[in-house]
């Protein structure tokens, strides 16, 4: 008998994740499993893709407790375009790097799957559902509405609209932005501007 892994009746996010585990911290690893199980609720609700969106949310933290420093000499040494905003910040860099990393070490090709984990922490203007359900769901792991509990307000949304819900959260962002006087990433900001477009757009006095 073989002593490899048979992975032929598991779904790709659970071999996905037999993989993960051997180089992912135990604690990002629990925070993931949250999130693959919100994704798979969202996707199931909103009539989505639900394979893609666990694929997703399984893979998107790949790099996350990479070392950020670790995470900008990647990118520096790939010849990536580094926005000032990420120089300042490089675990910003985890989406981006996280994303190439799938593909190269882990077979990961579905493209969509890599768009949506490569923007993940601004949410990009071009997201489909399923990236949407990956992107809210990472967002309101339980852990992080203990933490700030505004993100139930987006946990709630999420029940009737992902974007609806998605253009609160960019809104919390800014808010937030703005009273401590940190940057926001422009991707960040042109998300939650096409948001705004769609959803409708508060009036100008
Ligand atoms: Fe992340
Ligand atoms: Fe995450």
């Amino acid at each position: 008998m073989s002593d490899e892994l048979d992975t032929s009746n598991l779904t790709p996010d659970l071999v996905l994740r037999a993989r993960m585990a051997l180089e992912v911290p135990k604690r990002m690893l629990a925070h993931i499993d949250r999130v693959v199980v919100l994704a798979d609720e969202l996707a199931r609700r909103h009539g989505l893709d639900v394979e893609r969106a666990r694929l997703t949310a399984q893979g998107h933290d790949l790099v996350r407790a990479v070392d950020p420093a670790e995470l900008l000499r990647r990118a520096e040494a790939r010849g990536m375009a580094i926005d000032p905003v990420e120089r300042d910040e490089p675990v910003i860099l985890h989406g981006p790097i996280g994303a190439l990393e799938l593909a190269e070490r882990f077979e990961v090709t579905d493209e969509r799957v890599r768009f949506a984990i490569w923007w993940h922490t601004p949410g990009h203007p071009d997201y489909d559902g399923e990236a949407w359900a990956m992107f809210i769901a990472d967002k309101v792991d339980p852990h992080k509405v203990k933490r700030w509990p505004a993100l139930a307000e987006v946990r709630d949304l999420a029940q009737d609209s992902l974007e609806a819900a998605a253009l609160r959260y960019l809104d919390l962002r800014a808010e937030e932005a703005t009273a401590r006087r940190w940057t926001v990433h422009p991707m960040a900001t042109l998300t939650r501007n096409a948001l705004l477009r769609k959803l409708g757009r508060g009036a100008r006095d």
